[in-house]
């Protein structure tokens, strides 16, 4: 069954917000926040559907800094159930496709330096890492700056 990636939505929420505690223990976002991130139009907000279910999600942003617009990934979240199955990638291309659409000229995201899996994903896909992050997440829970120039 192919993936197709779609808008996703506020109804989409319990789904949602089930696969961020999935993904994410300390720094899950509440669910009242994934609420307001799915809200907010300006946002870009991406499920991936496989099987007739949500399999990922991905939600950006765009901020414009003086003449330039910068890209935010501000969350990526793929199912315990189908990760390794090119979701992931998928979804930040997607993201990425509308951002350069935007003229988003850079697109930034921070990682948990621990998170393997996120930093693989990302290198493969031609992130930098530009800058170590201390104590970002929590007291000892450090992160990395990436960067990838989109135009
Ligand atoms: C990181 C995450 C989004 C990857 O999603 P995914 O759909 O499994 O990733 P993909 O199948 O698209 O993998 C693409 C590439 O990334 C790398 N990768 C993905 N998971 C990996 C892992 N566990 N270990 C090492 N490399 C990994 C591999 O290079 C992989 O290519 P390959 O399968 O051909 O070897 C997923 O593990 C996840 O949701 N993790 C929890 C949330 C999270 O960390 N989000 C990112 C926050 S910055």
């Amino acid at each position: 069954m192919p993936i197709t990636v779609r808008r996703a939505t506020t109804k989409d929420l319990e789904t949602l917000f089930k696969i961020e505690r999935e993904c994410f223990t300390l720094e899950a976002f509440t669910k009242q926040h994934l609420a307001f991130l799915l809200e907010n139009p300006y946002n870009i907000r991406l499920a991936a559907w496989k099987n007739n279910e949500i399999a990922g999600f991905i939600i950006g942003l765009i901020q414009n800094f003086n003449e330039t617009r910068i890209g935010r990934v501000y969350t990526l979240d793929v199912a315990v159930k189908h990760r390794r199955k090119g979701i992931g990638l998928k979804l930040l291309n997607e993201l990425e496709q509308v951002f350069i659409k935007k003229g988003v000229e850079n697109c930034y995201l921070e990682a948990r330096t621990d998170n393997v899996a996120a930093r693989e994903l990302y290198r493969k896909y031609g992130y930098t890492e530009v800058k170590q992050l201390k104590d970002y997440y929590f007291k000892g829970i450090h992160g990395v700056l990436l960067v990838k120039k989109l135009l």
